[in-house]
């Protein structure tokens, strides 16, 4: 089993090491036990688990982490602030809820989970604040593109760490990542693998599959990392939970990694940043 492959990090701007593949969000619908997919993941060796206030999950989540007998400093956790909890009191109201939800005294990670135009700067400005009280490690976003962070850069003290975009091949968001990677901001791929969608059925990745004795889900992953994108695929499949980590003892050449850049189709899996910014019932 591949236990240390969830330790392998990369450093964030802040100095910090997070890991390069952490796992999705299983909601408590998608599975009968919970904790059974949970105890998997973790003997596969995940040690980063991604969460939001929305999922409707970290209660589930907290209560499992209390299952497991190792220290905090073992697991990285990621949370999302919501649209409608957006806002400088709401955030940080918001942010203690997650905590006590989760039962931590603090996140590695917390992300504003899409740009809000209205709350834009106030939200931020608590993310910091709760970053300068060492309640959580890292702050960062999650589905700004560049012109958000644009105007975020204009008021900001602190830098965000990660960016959390949608990324697959077919919507590979490389003009996201390019712009990330000038401010160093780490890009981490939501939904890698395309939801589970079309790519998984690809040619060109079923090619691939075949050439390197890999599973589809390997090819797309390998291809995420060796961009430097982290990602957090989920999976309830126990083989599958192991596949998609055990990316980290072998690489695609270049032409290889090139001929999955060209599948890009600009298709996304889910609704644009921008409906959910300007969007009037936040
Ligand atoms: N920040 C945001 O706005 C945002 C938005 C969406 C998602 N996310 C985060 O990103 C995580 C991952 O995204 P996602 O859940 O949408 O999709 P995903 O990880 O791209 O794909 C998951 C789907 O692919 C299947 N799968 C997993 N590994 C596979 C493999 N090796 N081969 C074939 N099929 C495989 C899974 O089915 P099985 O379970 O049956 O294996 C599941 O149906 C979420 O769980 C969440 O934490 C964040």
């Amino acid at each position: 089993m591949n236990k240390n492959y969830g330790k392998k990090f990369v450093t964030l701007n802040n100095g910090i090491k997070m890991p390069i593949l952490g796992f999705g969000s299983v909601l408590e619908t998608d599975v009968s036990d919970f904790d059974a997919v949970y105890n998997s993941a973790w003997n596969k060796g995940y040690r980063l688990f991604d969460t939001a206030s929305n999922y409707g999950n970290q209660i589930a989540l907290g209560n499992w982490l209390q299952t497991l007998e190792c220290n905090r400093e073992e697991y990285w956790l990621t949370s999302k602030v919501a649209q409608d909890e957006q806002g400088y009191e709401q955030t940080l109201a918001a942010f203690q809820k997650t905590l006590k939800e989760l039962q931590t005294d603090y996140l590695d990670l917390y992300l504003i989970h899409w740009p809000k135009e209205k709350t834009f700067f106030e939200t931020w400005k608590a993310m910091e604040e709760l970053y300068d009280e060492g309640l959580v490690r890292a702050i960062g976003v999650s589905n700004f593109e560049p012109n958000h962070i644009d105007r975020l850069l204009t008021r900001a003290r602190i830098m965000p760490a990660v960016d959390q975009v949608e990324t697959h091949p077919y919507f590979s968001n490389h003009v996201t990542h390019d712009y990330l990677k000038k401010l160093e901001i780490q890009p981490q791929a939501w939904s890698p693998l395309g939801h589970g969608g079309q790519e998984l059925n690809d040619n060109k990745i079923i090619e691939l599959a075949q050439k390197y004795h890999k599973s589809v889900g390997q090819i797309i992953l390998r291809w995420l990392v060796q961009k430097g994108v982290t990602a957090i695929p989920k999976s309830t499949n126990f083989v599958r939970q192991e596949q998609n980590i055990s990316i980290f003892d072998w690489s695609l050449t270049p032409i290889d990694e090139q001929a999955i850049d060209e599948l890009q189709k600009g298709e996304r899996v889910m609704g644009a940043p921008d409906e959910n910014y300007t969007e009037d019932k936040w």
